[in-house]
């Protein structure tokens, strides 16, 4: 048996907090600790009382610092890792111009495995411990994620994406070939170790009716896999979706009419919506994930949270790289707090940071497993320090809550605020630190 204390102040969430005074929404300890057993958190609490269990264990203090559960990002492009900061274009062009032709280099076991390493190390470098990922049209780079992912112990959703339409002849699989390598991709590796499979018809642009009905088959064969999509990102892209689906009432239709919306569906950035779309979201349990870097990014438009969570729906929060511009799910809280500023929503940090952990985890139907620090949970536990730079020292000078650190580190920090990160109750190293251990 392995096992370890974690000592630190600690902030987990029980439930998304309604206002910035709900405090039975959350525990924060000033003086707080997790014992952890074979990467599962058996105690959480005053730090007194878990070292009283803890026996010999070996205690790692992060005080000052702030621990909480490791950051979920719901949507992000593997292949898309040299994409990010490509310049001047909205997404039909990005997408031609830029991504396409970097994703055909995923044919390569080599590159996979190069850029699987590197994207890891980057998500780990910014405390994200579990993220939804969008994998090439190419088997190979869903191998390497899985591959890489399990390597790591890492829960981790993904899937290769289905595209037989409008994209370069290498980056285009058929029906029957989408169909056979998703089956076998998820033989491979749904539910091995932490992995989970997601079946990723890219968005009806790239997909032939034909395609459709197949990943509708492979939905209907495998339940448990959650289903990923892009839907309404772009004005030129609904116009085109509905030259391609001419008898479809809406985008969403497309997704609907086969069969592909359920509370495992996870709808990429979901902007310009129909009113029969809204109702039809919240009547299936369906999420829309809101992408704020990559909204602003590519200029596609403002997310209305406030307006679809009215009608009951979940909403997702994640960073889309490579059109997103920053792995950091706190530079994405930084971005959709103005986003929805802009519309008269304030995003309260208490809120945010429930977003970015429980109410991601929640998104996924996983909350049981990941996006806390309670007992029973995976420890995947990030240590955050929000005086990282000397700015935001400056500014917490001035700090007097909880909820005033959360904002700094909301709108100030990225990767250099993550102090260590923890994946399965182990210290989780970049690749190049790996090297140089064993170099040493
Ligand atoms: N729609 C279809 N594919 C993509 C993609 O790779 N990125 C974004 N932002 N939107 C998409
Ligand atoms: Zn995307």
């Amino acid at each position: 048996m392995t096992q370890r204390v974690l000592r630190g102040r600690l902030l987990t969430f029980h439930r998304e907090p309604q206002s910035g005074d709900d405090t039975g929404a959350y525990t924060y300890l000033e003086d707080g600790a997790l014992l952890i057993r074979d990467g599962i958190i058996e105690k959480t609490g005053p730090f007194a009382e878990v070292a009283a269990l803890a026996g010999d264990a070996p205690v790692t203090d992060h005080r000052p610092h702030l621990m909480m559960a490791g950051f979920i990002d719901t949507h992000i492009h593997f292949p898309q890792v040299q994409v990010i900061a490509s310049w001047g274009a909205q997404l039909l062009d990005w997408l031609n111009n830029y991504t396409f032709p970097e994703e055909t280099r995923f044919a390569s076991e080599r590159h996979s495995a190069r850029m699987a390493e590197a994207f890891f190390d980057q998500l780990i470098a910014h405390g994200t411990t579990t993220a939804v990922a969008f994998c090439s049209v190419h088997k190979t780079s869903a191998e390497a994620f899985f591959a890489e992912a399990a390597r790591r112990n890492m829960r981790m959703l993904g899937g290769k994406v289905l595209m037989d339409r409008n994209a370069p002849e290498t980056l285009r699989d058929t029906p029957q070939t989408g169909y056979d390598e998703t089956k076998a991709l998820i033989a491979g590796w749904h539910g091995k170790g932490r992995n989970g499979y997601v079946i990723s018809p890219r968005f009806a642009i790239t997909s032939t009716p034909e395609q459709m009905e197949m990943a509708q088959a492979l939905a209907r064969e495998h339940p448990d896999c959650h289903i990923q999509t892009h839907l309404s990102e772009n004005r030129d892209e609904i116009a085109y979706t509905a030259q391609l689906y001419p008898k479809a009432r809406d985008y969403l239709d497309v997704y609907q009419s086969y069969g592909l919306l359920g509370p495992k569906s996870l709808l990429g950035h979901a902007i310009h919506l129909q009113p029969r779309e809204i109702d039809a979201l919240a009547e299936t349990g369906a999420h829309p994930v809101f992408c704020p870097t990559s909204n602003l990014f590519l200029g596609s438009g403002l997310f209305d949270d406030a307006g679809l969570r009215a009608r009951g729906m979940v909403n997702g929060i994640a960073t889309d790289v490579g059109a997103g511009t920053s792995y950091s799910m706190l530079q994405t809280l930084n971005e959709g707090y103005k986003i929805l500023q802009l519309q008269g929503q304030a995003l309260h940090p208490l809120r945010a940071f429930h977003w970015a952990t429980r109410g991601n985890a929640c998104v996924l139907g996983l909350e049981d497993r990941i996006g806390t620090l309670a007992p029973g949970s995976e420890a995947d536990v990030i240590v955050l320090n929000a005086r990282s730079t000397p700015a935001m020292a400056l500014r917490m000078e001035r700090a007097e809550s909880l909820a005033e650190e959360l904002f700094v580190l909301q709108m100030m920090g990225d990767d250099r605020a993550v102090e260590a990160v923890y994946v399965s109750g182990v210290p989780a190293t970049p690749v190049p630190d790996r090297q140089a251990a064993a170099n040493r």
